[in-house]
């Protein structure tokens, strides 16, 4: 029988979240681990994590990646079989910040997730990595094999991760899968990322800034698609490969902030127009040819979809 423990990190994090709650609904056994740092609301992330708490299938453990002893003692515990590591520390902006956060719990942490993992002999690793990897780029839609050009300490750590994957489980009996994803967006979002900047900003009534004028472009990709997809990835046998996930169809921000203020009408937001921010993508444009031509069928939710389904939860949740 296929030992059906999943092993997933950054569980109370917004993407691990709606990846537990849907391979729960497929019958995996999750043992979800996280920090909960404070990078962003760790009440948003106990919220998650309590909508998961309900399910029994579900255990969860409070613990930092870098905790060695701890992380093997887990592993001893649950024996996963696949591990889909989420975990990290995102963000463009604050990545200038804060480098070091992001060497300790992009880098460090992916090293010592891997080794254990190695050591533990488990069967497939999954890796959510990024698209800011490809930095702004000279042709478009990007495809797997461009050349990555990381232009802020979080794209060099998430390629320098990538590069730890590979290199750890290079010769080993156990199969890698790297995830690149594209801006993704939906219920319970990141309170850092544009979508729920803007919304929390409409409820608190304070005005919005748009970088570069709004002019930026996003390949904005909905989040039910993503978990689908790493889904599918556990049951394929495709193995030691590197996927972009994205609808490969961008939307300029000023597009995306009049679908938005449609949804509030007669609410007044002050948007205030700025230069281009340092170390900030102009566009984002995936090309998804090699993940379709691989997984098969896959149709991507439309961003009028997904945004209706993002603000229709953000209304009732509050978040
Ligand atoms: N959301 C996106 O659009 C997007 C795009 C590209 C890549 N990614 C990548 O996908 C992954 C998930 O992204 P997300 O949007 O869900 O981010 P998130 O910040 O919501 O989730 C990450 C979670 O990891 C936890 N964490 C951080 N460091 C940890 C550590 N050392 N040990 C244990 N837990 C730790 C945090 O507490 C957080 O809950 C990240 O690795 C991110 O870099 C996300």
């Amino acid at each position: 029988m296929v030992n059906k423990t999943v092993l997933i990190t950054g569980s109370s994090g917004f993407i691990g979240f709606h990846l537990a709650k849907y391979l729960i609904s497929k019958n995996f056994n999750i043992i979800g681990v996280d920090s909960i740092n404070s990078y962003y609301s760790p009440k948003l992330k106990k919220k998650r994590l309590s909508i998961l708490k309900i399910k029994k299938k579900f255990n969860f453990e409070k613990l930092n990646l870098n905790n060695k002893k701890k992380l093997e003692q887990l592993f001893i515990k649950y024996r996963p079989s696949i591990v889909i590591h989420l975990a990290g520390q995102p963000g463009v902006l604050y990545s200038f910040k804060n480098p070091k956060s992001y060497y300790t719990n992009n880098v460090k942490a992916t090293k010592t997730l891997c080794n254990i993992c190695k050591k533990y002999k488990i069967k497939k690793f999954i890796f959510g990595s990024s698209s800011s990897i490809y930095g702004d780029q000279k042709k478009y839609p990007i495809t797997e094999s461009f050349t990555p050009n990381p232009k802020n300490p979080y794209a060099k750590t998430k390629l320098q991760s990538e590069k730890l994957v590979k290199r750890i489980f290079k010769n080993s009996k156990i199969s890698y899968l790297i995830f690149r994803f594209f801006t993704v967006y939906g219920p319970f979002g990141r309170p850092d990322m544009f979508i729920h900047k803007f919304l929390n900003k409409i409820k608190k009534k304070e005005p919005i800034k748009l970088h570069n004028h709004g002019l930026n472009f996003r390949d904005f990709t909905f989040v039910g698609d993503v978990v689908k997809i790493i889904h599918i990835s556990i049951k394929k046998n495709i193995n030691n490969k590197i996927f972009n996930i994205c609808r490969s169809k961008p939307i300029i921000t000023n597009s995306l902030v009049n679908m938005i203020l449609k949804r509030f009408p007669g609410k007044f937001i002050k948007i205030i127009k700025t230069e281009f921010v340092k170390g900030e993508m102009l566009k984002t444009h995936g090309s998804n040819k090699f993940l379709k031509n691989n997984f098969g069928r896959l149709v991507f939710t439309d961003i009028k979809v997904g945004l209706n389904t993002t603000i229709n939860s953000f209304k009732k949740n509050a978040c």
